[in-house]
């Protein structure tokens, strides 16, 4: 039997889940004389927003409606992430908080999800000191959300349930999608990749792509739906289709999804620089609807430092990659994440970070002081540097990003561009809000009808934030 079709929750599995939805539903209609309402909250990534919106279209299935305050709300939902200790500090902050307000409303019910909840330590700290939480499920069991809400509405104790297992693919749970302009599409789950401080090859299991026929299936569901723009998913999306029965990869499913007819465009998030291939970027070349923009993490610029951090690449390697890009791709623009602090980084190898910077110039940068994360190879290592001199290298180095930003944005000045529009602008009655190709903000007057439309606007002032136009 191929590997994939194991790793695959079953038909008979996800049926079992909607039956409890049906019967969870009849239950909360007897408990509560309104129609009860949500609040969910997901932390972290566009994964766990992607996630998010699978908890959301479970619960309208069990007949919730959703509310955005807490107050309001008859169930509220953590959907958490543990990248890094502040997020997880978020959670734990926002959880005591909501103890009085159980206390007020005991019928309410509260659940934790997601990143953090896949960690045993963390559902045990739950467990002895919240005895208020009902509901405490990781990301390997999201879909038994229906089953884990019914016992628990039906009488059954606390419900704690975060399966063990390298984590499987789940195909044909409702979706409720926080927008109609955009969309997330995961392609792939989990991560091998184990770079030394990061959690998420603990907690989100191991890779696995979803089948390029449930993907494009997807995709034309969102274009016929009217979506404009399509973000593909993944921790490491160039490993797509490792695993599966026919050979695909990455370069052949955006393919696939450019040939997609209609008015759409296409991103994806995240490549791995080890694996982001020369074809890759061809393909990106050749398919007319994928942004002109890659986000690609470099993390460090400090050979020694990538390889402690195991990213398996070099400096010159990933220089290489970028400017073969800028060959086949003019005009591409990059985006990365930088971790700063590294255990037994030193000033001077923080610097080789900062001159790395300043060859690419990325149009945005992601940066973080490093976190040591627990089970990780990175968190016992030794670490040296105070926080407070971390906090100033930080400084430094987005200093120099807000003089490369403040230039790139300046250079587009009197140029004609095509954006998505997308919402309301910041800048006061009639201004709409629109992104670039490599996702910046454009501010300029238009009727609000231009919204989820592709329009051109011609660059007339920049701000690092935004850039103002008008339309062409
Ligand atoms: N500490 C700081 N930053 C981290 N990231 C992942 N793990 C950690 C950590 N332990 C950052 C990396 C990654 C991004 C999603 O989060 O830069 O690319
Ligand atoms: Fe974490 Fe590295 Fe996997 Fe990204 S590629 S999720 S940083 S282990």
């Amino acid at each position: 039997m191929p590997e994939q079709v194991q790793q695959a929750v079953s038909n008979q599995e996800i049926a079992a889940q909607m039956e409890y939805a049906g019967r969870a539903k009849s239950l909360l209609s007897q408990r509560y004389s309104h129609p009860p309402m949500a609040y969910v909250h997901s932390f972290g990534c566009q994964q766990n927003q992607s996630d998010g919106e699978k908890i959301k279209g479970l619960l309208a299935q069990i007949g919730y409606g959703f509310t955005d305050q807490v107050e309001n709300a008859d169930l509220v939902i953590y959907n958490t992430c543990a990248v890094r200790e502040n997020a997880q500090d978020r959670v734990f902050g926002n959880v005591g908080a909501l103890k009085p307000v159980k206390q007020e409303r005991p019928d309410m019910l509260i659940g934790l999800c997601g990143c953090m909840m896949q960690q045993n330590s963390v559902s045990e700290k739950i467990k002895k000191s919240y005895p208020y939480v009902d509901l405490v499920f990781g990301t390997h069991a999201l879909h038994l959300l229906p089953e884990l809400l019914f016992r628990r509405v039906s009488g059954e104790k606390r419900q704690f349930s975060n399966a063990e297992g390298p984590g499987r693919i789940v195909e044909g749970l409702p979706l409720r999608r926080d927008g109609s302009i955009k969309a997330n599409l995961p392609v792939m789950y989990g991560c091998d990749n184990f770079c030394s401080y990061c959690v998420v090859p603990y907690v989100r299991g191991r890779e696995r792509s979803r089948r390029p026929e449930d993907i494009l299936s997807e995709a034309r569901e969102l274009v016929r739906q009217g979506y404009r723009e399509i973000t593909l998913l993944g921790q490491n999306v160039n490993s797509y289709g490792k695993g599966l029965p026919e050979p695909v990869d990455f370069s052949d499913l955006l393919r696939e999804i450019n040939r997609i007819e209609g008015d759409f465009q296409i991103r994806f998030m995240t490549s791995h620089p080890k694996d982001c291939t020369r074809k890759l970027i061809e393909t990106i070349a050749d398919c007319e609807k994928v942004c002109r923009h890659i986000h690609l993490p470099v993390q460090s610029g400090s050979n020694r430092i990538l390889k402690a951090m195991n990213r398996r690449y070099t400096v010159e390697g990933y220089l290489e990659l970028i400017d073969y890009a800028r060959k086949c791709i003019p005009g591409i623009t990059f985006s990365s994440d930088i971790i700063v602090g590294f255990p037994g980084e030193t000033y001077e190898e923080f610097r080789q970070t900062v001159e790395l910077i300043k060859r690419v110039r990325y149009h945005t940068l992601y940066t973080f002081i490093y976190s040591p994360r627990e089970g990780t190879k990175a968190a016992s290592m030794e670490d040296p540097i105070p926080e407070k001199e971390k906090s100033r290298w930080l400084r430094e180095l987005l200093a120099e990003q807000d003089v490369i930003r403040g230039e790139l944005q300046n250079n587009l000045i009197g140029k004609t561009i095509r954006v998505l529009a997308d919402g309301e602008g910041k800048s006061g009655e009639g201004w709409i809000s629109g992104r670039t190709a490599s996702n910046d903000i454009v501010e300029f007057i238009a009727p609000k009808e231009t919204i989820g439309s592709f329009i051109t606007v011609e660059i007339e002032r920049a701000l690092n934030w935004a850039s103002f136009g008008k339309l062409k």
